[in-house]
């Protein structure tokens, strides 16, 4: 009897220290959102990887905020790429009461998005999502980790006329926000370099078929095509160039077809040894953790890594960075901290302007070797 009455109190002692230990840890949950669903669904997969990879780093870390040791978890959205379901699923993140957002991945999405972030007072950093006007309300809410459209648009124009001498050019774009956008800087900065922008074709973020736009363009003779737009397009495109004879003519893009699905999707077209690319950051070889991080990628997503993971697996970092600081998880104490950050990432050492935008972005040009990504600069 007395020693069953000694066992109850043990047990009873046990599940007290053990409730306590679990009051401890509080979850805190990251939202990300990108097309997960759709033909950029592995442009989505690679930036929710980074994010995945981050919370899980973090956890392995024990962070400890406001005297509590924190769990975060992932709250994962597909956002198909569509303006619509961007603002649904980010109103979705407001509601679940997230501690901050990394995304989303498309310009088309993230700019409705932020005003729906400001409107909650959740903080979302973006590490792809490239055009300018991203920035221009001046949420306090909003941040981006990479370079913008200004740089990729420009950087393209100015190695199109200086390095390789180009006088024609062609522009497509998909009437997307990105693609309408980083056609349009590279449009303007091309023609005051002395370019002729000898034709302007349009398509979507849909089409697969450009027989007839490409045909249009291939009566003005061009020198390149600068194509606005995702790989999901450029690769069709690149073949499509091909059947058409246009096998001579370069393909200037940024971001948006810079991935390793547009080698896939060229489906072998000798016009991918045509296309010149440009991301808003180092190359992985220059990034301070670059290599050692791919690796670690690699191992645990295999033949997923497309651009944006290394981006998004420091936004994460970013976020937690400046909950530590404010020592609270709470978006209406935590997000102020943010624009202080000086945080040393894997692609660099993070610091943001007062508008949200990145404080000293790089860009790279990429041209593909033999079916290969590689970095001219
Ligand atoms: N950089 C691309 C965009 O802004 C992905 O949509």
């Amino acid at each position: 009897m007395q020693l069953k009455l000694k066992l109850t109190i043990a047990s009873a002692a046990a599940a007290v220290a053990g409730l306590a230990a679990a009051q401890d840890v509080q979850v805190v949950k990251i939202g990300h959102v990108a097309p997960i669903s759709g033909a950029q669904a592995h442009y989505g997969k690679d930036n929710e990887n980074g994010v995945r990879m981050a919370i899980e780093d973090l956890n392995a870390q024990n962070v400890v905020i406001g005297g509590k040791r924190i769990r975060f978890e992932i709250q994962a959205e597909d956002d198909a790429a569509d303006p619509k379901q961007g603002t649904a699923a980010a109103q979705k993140l407001c509601d679940a009461k997230v501690a901050g957002v990394v995304g989303h991945l498309n310009s088309g999405t993230t700019i409705p998005a932020s005003k729906v972030y400001n409107d909650c007072g959740i903080p979302h950093i973006t590490g792809a999502a490239t055009n300018p006007n991203l920035t221009k309300p001046g949420y306090k809410t909003t941040y981006r980790i990479i370079a913008n459209d200004n740089a990729l648009g420009a950087g393209l124009a100015f190695y199109a006329a200086d390095a390789l001498k180009l006088k024609r050019v062609a522009v497509i774009d998909d009437r997307t926000a990105y693609g309408q956008g980083v056609a349009e800087v590279f449009k303007r900065t091309a023609l005051s370099k002395g370019m002729t922008v000898v034709d302007e074709q349009f398509t979507t973020d849909k089409a697969t078929d450009f027989m007839a736009i490409l045909t249009a363009v291939k009566a003005k003779n061009p020198d390149a095509i600068f194509f606005g737009g995702m790989d999901p397009q450029a690769g069709p495109m690149l073949r499509q160039m091909e059947q058409l004879g246009l096998g001579n003519v370069k393909f200037f893009g940024g971001d948006g077809i810079c991935t390793s699905e547009i080698a896939k999707l060229a489906a072998g077209a000798k016009t991918l040894g045509n296309v010149v690319c440009a991301e808003g950051g180092a190359s992985l070889a220059k990034m301070p953790g670059g290599e050692a991080w791919k690796k670690r990628y690699d191992a645990k997503y295999p033949n997923q890594f497309q651009v944006y993971s290394p981006y998004t697996y420091d936004a994460t970092f970013v976020l937690v960075d400046a909950m530590k600081r404010a020592n609270s998880v709470d978006p209406k104490v935590y997000t102020p901290r943010l624009i202080q950050t000086n945080f040393k990432g894997v692609t660099t050492t993070i610091a943001f302007e007062p508008n949200g935008e990145l404080k000293n972005p790089s860009i790279t040009l990429y041209v593909y070797k033999d079916g290969k990504k590689s970095a001219l600069n």
